[in-house]
């Protein structure tokens, strides 16, 4: 039998997902500034960017980065348990692990690297992992990885994600949830899933890459939110590239937990620390998440206003309460004519696909930020009504979920932007 080639192999991979219009296509985004990219030589609004709160381009980062650069050089030369381990990430450590309430956080280079490294560290062949069908794929990457019997419950279903750890009753068991839902939004019901894996004596991992710095307490995250501590959920992940505008990631728990995976975490042990300018301009990222509450309190009012528009203008919405504000629009080349649409209104709002989504549920991601206006949202909703006006045939079957609304009537008409990006 003749042996496979593995590049034609992967070219008809390539082609296959051509077929179906689910390549993904790399644009070079060539000037960002606030809440403006500028693509192909337009500029756009960008409700894309998992910036929420608006700290990526903020100076005060940047000054941190560029002052550490220059004290502690760019790289940080080897990994953590090698010299690498520099007083800023020693610093960020702390800072992070008091945000969060727990006693110990750990340094990763990315949320995926400590996905990976939590789950292939606490779990081993034959033990179970139960998570919700819609966590992020590198929660699903680590539970393969360390051979566990993965189980995955329908999204938010707590009754089904205790059977599930039933199923096993001596085996090791870890329940991993986002937080909050990367493509849609959502909020896991983290009190309920703490109590079936309090009944059930499994351990509770919460990925909050979309929760920090924008739930809870001085945005301490979803888990704060939900009034739970270390007892409740052992294991809290986070990342640093989203609302804290840097890069890097996070684990916090008990002393136990940071001690063991710093030595058994192979994604932490055998990689380059973090640059330490980045864990400075990380710091002073969290110093703003912390203390600058307008910057949450005006994402809640813009994530009000868009859905409050959406409605008005009959365009169906998720069930979400956070920043992520998904339109399902159902077929893959419907979003992708609805994301060009948008794009010629001069909205940056891109389409995800299956695999990304399940089948069926392609969508409209659309991200609002503290750097977004009242304005910019109304012209965005205009855009969007138009576009899927255009392209009608597959609207979401999903009812608008208005549970989380104010009362307060809709606002008649749309409000014109004057400056329209060009
Ligand atoms: C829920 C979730 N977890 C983990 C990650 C991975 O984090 P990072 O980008 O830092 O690798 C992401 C997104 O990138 C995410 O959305």
């Amino acid at each position: 039998m003749a042996r496979p080639s593995l590049l034609q192999r992967l070219a008809e991979r390539h082609a296959q997902r051509a077929r179906g219009d689910l390549l993904r296509r790399l644009r070079t985004v060539t000037q960002a500034e606030a809440a403006r990219i500028v693509l192909d030589g337009r500029e756009l609004i960008n409700f894309a960017s998992n910036d929420y709160l608006g700290l990526a381009g903020h100076p005060a980062l940047a000054d941190a980065l560029a002052g550490a650069a220059l004290r502690w050089g760019v790289g940080a030369t080897a990994a953590h348990g090698l010299g690498g381990h520099r007083a800023p990430h020693a610093a960020l450590e702390a800072e992070l692990a008091e945000w969060t309430q727990r006693p110990r956080a750990l340094l990763f280079s990315s949320g995926w690297m400590a996905n990976l490294g939590v789950l292939a560290t606490l779990l081993e062949a034959g033990d179970a992992c139960v998570q919700d069908k819609l966590n992020h794929a590198c929660l699903l990457d680590g539970a393969t990885l360390a051979g566990a019997t993965l189980r995955r419950y329908p999204h938010r279903d707590v009754a089904a994600a205790a059977r599930q750890l039933a199923l096993d009753p001596d085996a090791g068991a870890l329940l991993a949830t986002d937080g909050v839902f990367s493509m849609d939004g959502t909020v896991a019901p983290l009190r309920e899933l703490a109590d079936a894996c309090t009944a059930a004596g499994a351990t509770l991992m919460v990925d909050d890459a979309h929760g920090i710095g924008v739930l809870g307490h001085e945005g301490a995250g979803s888990v704060r939110e939900a009034g739970l501590g270390v007892d409740g959920v052992p294991v809290y992940m986070a990342t640093l590239g989203k609302a804290l505008g840097t890069l890097g990631a996070f684990v916090a728990g008990s002393e136990a937990l940071v001690d063991g995976l710093r030595q058994f975490a192979r994604t932490h042990v055998f990689t380059t620390a973090l640059p330490p300018a980045l864990a400075e301009a990380a710091r002073a990222a969290l110093r703003i998440a912390r203390f600058e509450a307008w910057r949450r309190d005006k994402l809640a009012v813009l994530v009000r206003h868009f859905r409050r528009g959406a409605v008005a203008r009959g365009i169906a919405l998720a069930d979400s309460r956070t920043p992520i504000q998904p339109v399902v629009v159902g077929a893959s080349a419907r979003a992708v004519a609805v994301a060009a649409a948008l794009e010629a209104a001069g909205f940056h709002v891109p389409a995800v696909r299956p695999p990304t989504v399940p089948e069926g549920a392609a969508r409209l991601r659309i991200t609002l930020t503290a750097l977004h206006g009242e304005a910019e949202v109304e012209a965005l909703l205009d855009a969007l009504a138009r576009a899927l006006g255009q392209s009608p045939d597959a609207t979401d079957p999903r009812p608008v979920d208005l549970a989380r609304e104010p009362r307060r009537p809709p606002r008649a008409g749309a409000v014109r932007v004057r400056r329209r990006p060009s």
